[in-house]
């Protein structure tokens, strides 16, 4: 299946995504990585895995929606079927998220719905929960609300700080994200009237729970 991955930073999810491409376990052809930022390392990392990148500084455009109409036109000349956000650090308009409906995913620092946004960790750390984790999921106009197919979680232990619980839960991320988006490619997992299935069964609202999926 034809991918397009957009991202923003280091790129660790993206290594991911290619490391499962390449050793046959996800069933995609990752056609470009966009960057909105230039010189990062993530970039890096497309280059050493032969992929072709684009970079679209969003800083270079007047407007939110010029920047992503210009987006929407690069990712589109690839055909991609799914358009993965892999630390992607945009928020996107409407449009562009309507455009991509059904067929874009995202991960998201957290255990959704809780903490939405940035500075998940440290929010997460203030707050006292005793589990943290990651959680991908298909993207709507809400920012971090759209449908969840995947979480995993980490406890949270009290030495941690933000450096220490991130690393714990990138670690899953690097897990989960490309199980969820081997499920897409192999055309098991759906959005259907904006609700996922995965093998045609409907996934609960909070998603499916990593460590669940495995024990069935
Ligand atoms: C990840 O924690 C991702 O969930 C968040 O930004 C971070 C990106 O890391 N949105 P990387 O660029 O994949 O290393």
């Amino acid at each position: 299946m034809p991918v397009v991955i957009l991202i923003s930073g280091s790129g660790s999810n993206l290594q991911a995504i290619i490391d499962a491409s390449n050793d046959s376990y996800c069933p995609i052809q990752i056609r470009a990585v966009i960057s909105n930022r230039a010189n990062v390392k993530g970039l890096e990392r497309a280059r050493l895995a032969g992929i072709e990148t684009v970079v679209i500084e969003h800083a270079q455009f007047d407007s939110r929606d010029a920047f992503d109409k210009e987006l929407i036109c690069k990712i589109d000349h690839y055909q991609p079927d799914l358009v993965i956000l892999a630390g992607f650090m945009r928020i996107l308009t409407q449009q562009f998220v309507e455009h991509y409906h059904g067929r874009l995913l995202n991960i998201h620092p957290a255990l959704l719905p809780d903490f939405p946004g940035l500075n998940t960790h440290e929010r997460a750390i203030e707050s006292g929960v005793k589990q943290h984790g990651a959680s991908v999921h298909f993207v709507t106009t809400e920012v971090d609300g759209g449908p969840v197919v995947l979480q995993a979680s980490v406890p949270v232990k009290s030495t941690d700080d933000t450096k220490t619980l991130a690393a714990r839960v990138l670690e899953q991320e690097h897990v989960i994200f490309p199980l969820v988006i081997k499920w897409y490619a192999e055309n098991r997992l759906v959005l259907e009237n904006n609700k996922p299935l995965l093998d045609k069964k409907e996934i609960p609202a909070t998603g499916l729970n990593y460590a669940e999926t495995r024990t069935n």
